[in-house]
């Protein structure tokens, strides 16, 4: 697979079969990815893998975690700005509605979006998951360079045919997260990562997020 096809293969997969992910297999993908670039050289990210009996445990204690507290716990970081505004605000709403369409899961359903929603927490069935954290000392430009990383993650994974869903749900419960992993106390975390073999006759998993065509986000000059 050359890096235009792990590009365009990749996407948010939301229903995976339980075929497991050999540990030499991820070994490789995260030691590879760590030739992400990073702003001075500086590797600001921490990653935790999770899989088998502990990530059973996780699963289960989320699923009383997001039963007993639905909103989630004292926030860390904001998702998104307050108040989104146009035209990020409409695209939100749109991969949103779209996704629900896909579930057949309507607005008014509340109670079926609040479960879904909570399948963030069952890794949607994944069998293995990792969790990116960042020293809270750093700032903006560190955080992009997890980003960096992160995709070079997700598009390795496509190379061993693996599939991905990057997670900022998790940071809804960081307090719940942070003993779990035994995350020290300088240490922010920013997201999880699902990552198995899709689903290939889910539903969800024929979605395709829409994108802002290029003079959307793009001025040249010169060119
Ligand atoms: C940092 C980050 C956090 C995300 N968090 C979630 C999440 O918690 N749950 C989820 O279902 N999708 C999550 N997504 C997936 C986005 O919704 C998805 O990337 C976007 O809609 C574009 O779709 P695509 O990844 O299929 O191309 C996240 C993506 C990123 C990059």
């Amino acid at each position: 697979m050359d890096v235009s096809q792990a590009v365009s293969s990749r996407h948010s997969v939301r229903a995976y079969l339980d075929t497991p992910v050999p540990g030499e297999t991820i070994r490789r993908v995260l030691a590879a990815a760590a030739r992400a670039p990073s702003g001075g050289n500086v590797q600001p990210w921490h990653i935790d893998v999770v899989a088998g009996e502990p990530l059973a445990r996780l699963k289960a204690l989320m699923a009383q975690r997001a039963a007993e507290t639905p909103a989630g716990e004292t926030l860390e970081y904001d998702i998104y700005p307050s108040n989104l505004w146009s035209p990020y605000r409409e695209r939100r709403f749109k991969v949103g509605e779209d996704m629900y369409a896909r579930l057949g899961i309507p607005r008014e359903n509340k109670e079926a979006r609040r479960r879904w929603m909570a399948q963030n927490y069952q890794c949607f069935g994944a069998p293995l998951a990792l969790f990116c954290s960042i020293d809270r000392r750093m700032g903006a430009p560190q955080w992009c360079d997890l980003g960096m990383y992160l995709q070079t993650v997700m598009l390795l994974a496509r190379a061993e045919g693996l599939d991905t869903c990057p997670q900022e749900a998790w940071s809804l419960y960081p307090q719940t997260l942070g003993r779990f992993l035994e995350l020290p106390q300088e240490r922010i975390l920013f997201c999880g990562m699902s990552i198995g073999t899709a689903d290939p006759g889910a539903p969800v998993n024929a979605l395709r997020a829409e994108r802002a065509a290029l003079e959307e986000f793009t001025r040249f000059r010169g060119i």
